[in-house]
């Protein structure tokens, strides 16, 4: 936790992407259009109108460039142009949806859009005319800005928020997006063998919806903890277990539930942790009923039959203890990561759950977790810090120096999400420490049981809202 004054420099900069000229120049090159390179990276489109009369419709289509980039979550594109010798007209067009339309008047204009669009290729167009009653516009065109942002979420079990209308504002008022805490584990949704019950899950969805924030990731297709008791039933391990699931069966019974769920959120929920916690801490896969009866393969099932349900699902594998490099959870992570990923398995992203013990894990400073993120984002994953609560140590009593603390491996762990460009979402896993699955007196989450802001508050948002909420 020792000040970093280059991650300080990173968070007061703005998170750009600046599009090569390169780009543009193939872009306009494909589409046939005159182009003139010009100083500063900016390119040069002739835009000219066919040599007919003013009374005339003009048929011939507009000049176009178009870039195409892939980014985390989009806020806002910027455009500058500069149109000579006449007045033009321009519209920007993302993703085929015309986002703007603009007069650009003789000399310089600046466009900036907000666009809010998930993490994901893009493709970006620039329809360009000369405007009122001129024939020939020139207009250079500057490449775009990128900005992006990272959404902060929280996890969120329904039944408070029927319970304790307070909590349900404070969710929605500071946070972006939610996840489901409980709400999406098997034992809530698929009680019974075959009979699948929604209702929970759809009051995460239905709040967010309602609230006008998003659903981030749902939360779990595959875990060992929290299943129905029909599973355990018929599970080897289990010595009461007349008529034991074969590796068929079993297949069968988590296609069946990730086939089902995932389709009935398709368009609600974009991403899903499919696998969580199948590798345990000393680096071995954990003997988990999917792997004792499927084996290992599970992990790759999972991903398939998920891939299957939602093809623009983005699914993830997650783990805790996984934040920094060097242990052998971590590293076994990292490798099993770097298998699927070989194989063409569809695994995305990775998530971090990231729960701070500071007295039992030690603390994850932003180099560490930095460094650690990196390998993780050269196997082309998308990153996401999906369950941070830092625990206050019993010992430790809870005075301001003890908050302090605490907001520190905040700060640090939000540093490292925001220096890492493959880092989409910073989730924490509740919201107040009036409901937390640690204990209160652990007091991990950033507002108090009183739903106050607490120090860690106000280091993620010094860090990943620097400019406030979008
Ligand atoms: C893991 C799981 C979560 C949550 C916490 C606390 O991190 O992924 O679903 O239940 O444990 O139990």
């Amino acid at each position: 936790m020792t000040p970093d004054a280059a991650s300080a420099n990173q968070s007061a900069r703005a998170v750009a992407l600046r599009l090569s000229a390169a780009t543009l120049a193939i872009a306009i090159a494909a589409l046939g259009a005159t182009l003139t390179p010009s100083r500063a990276g900016a390119q040069e489109a002739t835009v000219q109108r066919p040599n007919v009369s003013h009374q005339r419709v003009v048929t011939k289509p507009p000049s176009e460039v178009s870039w195409r980039f892939t980014t985390r979550n989009l806020r806002q594109i910027k455009l500058r142009l500069r149109s000579a010798r006449c007045s033009s007209r321009a519209e920007l067009i993302l993703d085929g949806r015309s986002l703007e339309r603009v007069a650009v008047p003789k000399g310089r204009k600046t466009i900036g859009v907000k666009a809010f669009r998930d993490p994901g290729t893009h493709k970006l167009q620039l329809s360009v005319r000369p405007g009122g009653a001129c024939r020939r516009a020139r207009v250079t065109v500057y490449p775009p800005q990128i900005k992006e942002w990272i959404p902060i979420g929280a996890a969120i079990w329904s039944r408070h928020l029927s319970a304790d209308p307070a909590f349900g504002d404070l969710v929605a008022n500071e946070f972006d997006f939610v996840v489901p805490e409980n709400d999406m584990k098997w034992a809530y949704l698929q009680p019974r063998r075959g009979v699948f019950d929604f209702t929970l899950g759809d009051r995460v969805v239905d709040f967010a919806r309602s609230r006008g924030i998003d659903v981030g990731m749902g939360h779990v297709l595959v875990w060992h903890v929290q299943n129905p008791g029909w599973l355990w039933q018929r599970d080897p391990a289990n010595p009461d277990a007349t008529n034991p699931w074969t590796r068929e069966e079993l297949i069968e019974v988590m296609r069946e539930h990730i086939t089902t769920v995932v389709r009935h959120y398709r368009g609600a929920v974009p991403e899903w942790d499919v696998v969580n916690e199948a590798i345990t801490e000393n680096g071995s896969y954990r003997k988990n009923i999917w792997y004792r009866v499927i084996g290992p393969d599970y992990i790759e099932l999972a991903f398939r039959f998920a891939h299957q349900a939602d093809p623009d699902a983005r699914l993830y594998y997650n783990d805790y203890g996984t934040e920094t490099a060097n242990n052998p959870h971590s590293d076994a992570v990292y490798r099993l990561l770097s298998e699927l990923r070989a194989k063409g398995v569809p695994v995305h992203g990775v998530g971090f759950q990231t729960h701070v013990f500071p007295h039992l894990t030690g603390v994850p400073t932003a180099e560490a977790v930095s460094a650690n993120f990196r390998r993780y984002a050269d196997l082309g994953l998308r990153l996401q810090i999906t369950e941070l609560d830092v625990a206050i140590p019993g010992s430790m009593p809870k005075t301001p120096a003890a908050y302090e603390f605490q907001a520190g491996i905040y700060r640090d762990v939000a540093r490292a999400c925001q220096r890492q460009p493959a880092c989409e979402r910073f989730t924490t896993w509740g919201a107040t420490d009036r409901y937390s699955w640690l204990t209160k007196s652990a007091a991990g989450l950033p507002f108090d049981p009183q739903l106050q802001p607490k120090p860690a508050w106000t280091a993620i948002l010094d860090v990943l809202r620097p400019r406030g909420r979008p």
